[in-house]
């Protein structure tokens, strides 16, 4: 028996920051300046993430590259994994991206990678909490309401037969 299974991912997309609501349009903005701080000279593409968590805190990172390319982090595990390792405990609630090529806020809206998906996964298993993602650009803002649906079929703790603890 042969069954065909067909995955959509549900997202918004709006035309200005304007329409985001205030604390979305906040962290947007602090992605947005962030991404000036990143440490891009092989790629020039400068990436800015920041994550609020519960509490209201942004906690923001870039992407920190390195002549041995793969040693190089992305924007959004920088920013999570300074979230992880500041504010233990307190959940992230959503995370905004924002991109700078040719010192210029990118035309359109810049995705996480697959290891960057995989990471917001796991924050969402293991907090038990969505993670709203929020991506800028200057002709729209695409709005994803659960880092999960970035990763359908997700390998994830389930997968393992030990019991993280
Ligand atoms: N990059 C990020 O930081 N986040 C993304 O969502 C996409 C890609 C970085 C990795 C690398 O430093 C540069 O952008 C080009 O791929």
């Amino acid at each position: 028996m042969i069954r065909t299974i067909n995955i959509s991912i549900p997202y918004k997309e709006f035309d200005t920051i304007k329409e985001l609501g205030s604390s979305d349009r906040e962290l947007l903005l602090s992605a947005m300046e962030t991404a000036k701080n990143a440490y891009a000279p092989y790629s020039r593409f400068k990436v800015g993430a920041a994550v609020r968590l519960e509490s209201g805190k942004i906690v923001s990172g870039t992407n920190v590259e390195n002549a041995a390319y793969p040693s190089g982090i992305c924007a959004e595990r920088t920013a999570l994994s300074g979230a992880s390792s500041n504010y233990p405990g307190d959940k992230p609630e959503a995370i905004a991206v924002a991109a700078i090529a040719e010192q210029e806020l990118s035309q359109e809206p810049v995705s996480p990678c697959g290891n960057c998906r995989q990471a917001i996964a796991e924050e969402e298993k293991r907090n038990g909490k969505n993670i709203r993602i929020i991506l800028g650009s200057k002709n729209k803002i695409r709005v994803i309401e659960r880092g999960s649906d970035l990763l359908p079929l997700q390998f994830s703790r389930n997968d393992l037969p030990v019991t993280p603890h």
